[in-house]
């Protein structure tokens, strides 16, 4: 078993460092935000994460897992340093490298034996090759160092399955040194490890989430062609689910993605291929398919409307998917804003995105409009005017179609999640449009 130190504790880093820990490797999470360190020790997980705190809870017992913001400490006699930190997105569509530069710096000046440096952020193809430079520039001890790219796959809200039950590893590296390292280090994981080279791994991670990011895209597409033409995208999608070539995953049509990674890394890659002088025509259009999806609804709201000035806007769902409070290119970003500006006043609902939401949008007047939160779907609905779903929560599935019909003022529901059957909603008398379906 390994001596690892992780450094950042956000989703890539927590979730990798507690998952090592479970396979009984001894590993520190490193983070300079010292109160988000002292809750993690008293078992508290900083981030909304099923299975997360138990896990946490039970690996801090056992001794195999400790925080700190002392990365001198944590790094110093590590075998290996895992870099989770992230690696936002800037106006230009590049990646924001400053965070991995910091770390790799503190590394370089610390570490006093043999390490490998495995780096799981996010970062543009050939990063990695800079990152080693960078270590080898700076560092103080006669110690072999050397950088190897483990890109992260897991999804917000199953991380942690995600990441125990991984699909594939995959390990970029450029000696057997690197790679026999990282082998061992995930023996215990007992899952299929791809090894690669470093800039292949790099392009793994872009070219997967691009990909999905485009089926979704594709679906989004064809499901406005299918409103046009009378066709339904739900049946379209079932109908092309059983070719295993396209497979059933990632076929739902909706008004958007969101989340960390999909919007962020569409446009890197868009970017990378720009800086080589390439313009990578799938991922542009997958860009603008999905920036349109998201005010789709709207859009078609004021078609249907004279104004929202005055009328009590019901809006359920604020996250970019159910399971998480991540608001992070969520399409209620792209929504509220636009309702407020008409004189919306609305009323939101999410079971835990709410108080995330509060910090960009407080209670109370905002220009024409309003906000006002709910603790119960019904007090949203109650006399309203006009309902958006935007986020298929559980919680929102479960109200049946005649409760927008009896709650409502007016039963006019715009549904960007397409939860409802047509004919449920058409028998229960509410005027209902979704995606893709006429
Ligand atoms: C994604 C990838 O799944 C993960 O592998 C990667 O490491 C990070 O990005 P995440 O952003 O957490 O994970 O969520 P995911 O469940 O993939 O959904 C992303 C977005 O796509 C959401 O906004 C979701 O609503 C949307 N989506 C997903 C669709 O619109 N239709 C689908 O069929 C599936």
């Amino acid at each position: 078993m390994y001596k690892i130190a992780v450094a950042g504790t956000g989703y890539v880093g927590l979730v990798s460092g507690v998952s090592l820990a479970e396979v009984g490797h001894r590993v520190t999470c490193v983070d300079i935000d010292e109160k988000k360190i002292n809750i993690m020790k008293q078992g508290i997980s900083p981030i909304y994460e099923q299975d997360l705190e138990g896990l946490m809870q039970k690996n801090y017992a056992a001794g195999r897992l400790t925080y700190t913001t002392d990365y001198q400490s944590a790094y110093k006699d590590a075998d290996a340093v895992f870099i989770g930190v992230g690696t936002p997105e800037q106006p230009d569509g590049s990646a924001n490298l400053s965070f991995i530069a910091t770390v790799a710096r503190q590394i370089a000046e610390t570490i006093e034996n043999d390490c490998l440096i495995v780096v799981k952020s996010t970062v543009p193809v050939g990063t990695n090759d800079k990152v080693e430079q960078f270590i080898q520039d700076f560092l103080v001890h006669d110690v072999k160092v050397e950088v190897a790219s483990n890109p992260e796959f897991l999804a917000q809200g199953t991380a942690v399955r995600d990441t125990l039950q991984a699909a594939r590893i995959i390990i970029g590296t450029e000696s057997t040194w690197a790679e026999e390292r990282l082998m061992k280090i995930y023996e215990p994981f007992k899952l299929p490890i791809v090894s690669v080279n470093r800039r292949s791994a790099e392009m793994i991670k872009y070219a997967s989430n691009d990909f999905l990011a485009l089926k979704i895209s594709y679906m989004n597409d064809i499901a406005n062609l299918c409103e046009l033409v009378g066709a339904d995208i739900q049946d379209v999608a079932r109908g092309m689910s059983y070719d295993e070539r396209i497979g059933s995953k990632f076929l739902n049509a909706g008004i958007g993605y969101g989340g960390s990674c999909f919007p962020k890394d569409t446009t890197a890659l868009e970017y990378l291929a720009k800086q080589h002088g390439y313009q990578l025509r799938t991922v542009t259009a997958t860009i603008n398919v999905n920036k349109d999806q998201k005010t789709i609804l709207y859009r078609k709201a004021c078609r249907r409307l004279i104004t929202f000035s005055g009328l009590k806007v019901a809006v359920l769902g604020l996250t970019f998917k159910p399971g998480t409070d991540d608001l992070r290119e969520a399409p209620s970003l792209d929504n509220v804003p636009l309702l407020l500006a008409q004189g919306a006043d609305i009323y939101a609902y999410d079971p835990v995105g709410k108080e995330n939401f509060k910090r960009k949008y407080p209670a109370g007047k905002h220009g024409v409009g309003s906000i006002t939160y709910v603790e119960q779907i019904e007090n949203a609905l109650d006399d309203a005017n006009v309902c958006f779903i935007f986020t298929e929560w559980g919680q929102i599935k479960e109200i049946e179609p005649e409760a927008y019909k009896k709650l409502m003022r007016t039963p006019l529901v715009y549904d960007g999640r397409n939860i409802y059957s047509t004919a449920a909603m058409k028998e229960a008398q509410v005027e209902y449009y979704s995606i893709g379906r006429s």
